[in-house]
């Protein structure tokens, strides 16, 4: 049993990065060394958040501004961090969430090219100084990830933009990763899906202090 405060873990990366299945592969390492924690992901992870995430990725005739994008990205944080995020963290259990602020950056500050001084004082506004103990970033050339997202369906509106917006993404992660080297890790997600969690699972066994493998 771990002795860390409660965590809170993010997962982040472009389209088709392989997040979805490391995140299985990390909870199985939480479950393994009998750490209690939640899964949730943004936008959503409530149901008044998740409303909110419907309206975002919904094809609609009459599609948000980028400014309401970001707006509602906030919006939909709000409510997740007050009623879901911090309650769960102050009673000792983690959090562990498919997307958080990095996401916002990288989407609407890289991708829809925001002003990042707008997200610096949403964040501030939205999150006071809470952040994520550790962020692991899924890097995977767009084209790579792209068509990897193509080939499990329906495209929603956000995964509907071009390359061109994509590259911008994945390189305001990168940046991101350069500039909190603390906080997050970066991981190769175009290697092979077992190689990917078995990098990740060597990580964090590390950086926690973990004795249980899960394998
Ligand atoms: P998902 O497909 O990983 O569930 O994420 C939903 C989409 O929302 C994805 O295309 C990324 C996008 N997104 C943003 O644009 N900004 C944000 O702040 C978040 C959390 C997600």
């Amino acid at each position: 049993m771990s002795t860390l405060k409660a965590q809170f873990i993010t997962l982040e990366g472009v389209e088709g990065a392989g997040k979805s299945t490391q995140k299985e592969a990390l909870c199985r390492l939480l479950d393994a060394n009998g750490i209690t924690y939640i899964e949730t992901r943004e936008p959503g992870g409530t149901p008044y958040a998740e409303s909110i995430r419907e309206l975002l990725l919904s094809h609609a005739d009459d599609a948000p501004s980028a400014k309401t994008e970001l707006l509602l990205m906030f919006a939909a944080r709000a409510q997740h961090l007050e009623t879901k995020i911090l309650p769960a963290l102050e009673s000792g259990v983690w959090v562990v969430c498919d997307r958080f602020t990095d996401a916002t950056y990288a989407y609407q500050g890289g991708g829809r090219q925001l002003p990042v001084d707008w997200i610096k004082t949403l964040e501030t506004l939205v999150q006071g100084m809470q952040r994520p103990d550790l962020t692991l970033i899924f890097d995977v050339p767009v084209e790579i990830g792209l068509a990897r997202a193509g080939r499990r369906g329906a495209l929603d509106r956000i995964e509907s933009e071009d390359i061109a917006f994509f590259e911008r993404v994945r390189a305001m992660y990168q940046q991101i990763a350069s500039q909190n080297t603390d906080r997050v890790v970066t991981l190769d997600a175009s290697a092979d899906v077992d190689t990917v969690t078995e990098t990740m699972i060597t990580v964090l066994m590390e950086r926690w202090n973990l004795s249980c493998h899960p394998g």
